[in-house]
């Protein structure tokens, strides 16, 4: 289902804001005071509606996704989410598990094409598990195909047996191929389609047409096949060789998680996810991270690129986006850093406010 257009006048725009749970309030929080100095000192308007989604919308309204949440991302220009779940509503029945209601804001307003960038920074190569010469020059955008699969197939269980259904049509990877497509022309020009064609007909499908749409319709992009296992290697051994890795659902979650650790910690990777339109849902890949939750100890730079990729793609404002990644990368030149990276890192608040400091000096010296 398509939102509404035209919500943007000049430059105000209207985002919704999903806090959610655990430390997604904390690094929402590190989002609102950003974009308030984008606003005090760039000239941009935001208007930050806040609403329910996962375990705080369940403890609420007893859904995972009230129907307002719904209705006020339809008049948004894009979303911008926390993290949902904690281990309080593990033993909900599925209709109330805080994670259903991201399900259905993916389904709902078919956010098929997720995007998560993995891009390695020479500064925070000492704080990954990985030997330094393997993350020289890795710049690799994961596509995770975000609303077929197992995830939102046909699903039961009793008490002997249970099900998943893994079903995908021509269309859902025509259109996520063509999205990898796009976006690999703007890049290096080369799709590395990761699956497990040699057990999974899913996977037989998937290489069959995504490979005549490259044939057809990209002649100018090349694709090569992986298989998924194959790819959780070669993503440590040699991870600079891919450009953008095109997967299922699944797959997609499972190898974004481990690409992580080419960065050095969960805490940095951002995500957009997009529909044919231009409203995005933006999120940190990681989760609510239940363990450090309520300490001050969460890493905000996910989220504060998370809301960089929203102002680049949803609201037009790439200058700000750059600026924004800028005022990030001179921190972690600096060593500003959470615990996760570093025993004496420091804190949310803390690195906010270091990187609002550079936000509002660079504003300053362009004049802006
Ligand atoms: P997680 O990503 O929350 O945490 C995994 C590990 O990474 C934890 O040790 C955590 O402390 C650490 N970590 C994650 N983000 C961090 C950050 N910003 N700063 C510092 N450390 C960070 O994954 P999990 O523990 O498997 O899941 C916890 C809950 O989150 C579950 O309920 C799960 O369903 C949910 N979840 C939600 C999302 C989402 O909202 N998009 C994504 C993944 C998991
Ligand atoms: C993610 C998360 C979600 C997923 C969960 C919370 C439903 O792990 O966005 O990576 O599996 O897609
Ligand atoms: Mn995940």
């Amino acid at each position: 289902m398509s939102n509404e257009h035209l919500k943007s006048e000049g430059r105000s725009y209207r985002v919704v804001g999903l806090p959610g749970d655990g430390i997604g309030p904390e690094v929402y929080q590190a989002a609102r005071q950003v974009l308030a100095v984008l606003e005090d000192s760039h000239g941009l308007h935001i208007d930050l509606d806040e609403q329910l989604i996962g375990g705080a919308a369940v403890d609420a309204t007893g859904l995972p996704l009230p129907q307002q949440t719904i209705d006020a991302c339809r008049r948004a220009d894009a979303a911008l989410l926390g993290a949902v779940g904690g281990p309080k509503w593990d033993g909900h029945p599925a209709e109330q598990r805080p994670e259903l209601g991201l399900l259905k804001i993916r389904a709902e307003f078919n956010l098929f094409c997720n995007l998560r960038p993995i891009v390695t920074h020479s500064s925070l190569h000492a704080f990954s598990p990985l030997k330094a010469d393997r993350l020289e020059n890795v710049d690799l955008m994961i596509v995770r195909e975000l609303t077929g699969g197992s995830y939102f197939g046909e699903k039961w269980r009793d008490e002997n047996q249970a099900e998943d259904v893994c079903r995908y049509t021509r269309e859902e990877v025509e259109r996520v191929t063509r999205a990898a497509a796009r976006i690999a022309q703007q890049r290096n020009g080369r799709i590395t389609l990761v699956d497990k064609a040699n057990v999974l007909e899913t996977s037989r499908l998937w290489r069959a047409v995504a490979h005549e749409v490259i044939d057809n319709e990209f002649p100018d992009v090349s694709m090569e096949n992986m298989y998924v296992d194959a790819a959780s290697m070669h993503l440590l051994t040699r991870p600079a060789d891919f450009d953008v890795m095109l997967t299922e659902n699944l797959f997609g979650d499972i190898l974004s998680d481990e690409a992580s650790m080419l960065c050095g910690s969960m805490g940095l990777l951002p995500s957009a996810s997009l529909n044919e339109h231009r409203f995005g849902l933006y999120e940190p890949v990681h989760g609510s991270a239940p363990d450090i939750a309520g300490q001050g100890k969460a890493n905000p730079y996910a989220m504060l690129l998370s809301l960089a990729m929203m102002l680049r793609y949803s609201l037009d404002c790439s200058e700000e986006a750059n600026l924004l990644e800028s005022s990030i990368h001179r921190c972690w030149n600096k060593g500003i850093l959470t615990r996760d990276l570093r025993p004496d890192g420091y804190s949310t608040t803390e690195i906010t406010d270091a990187v609002c400091e550079r936000l509002t000096a660079a504003e300053l010296a362009t004049g802006a």
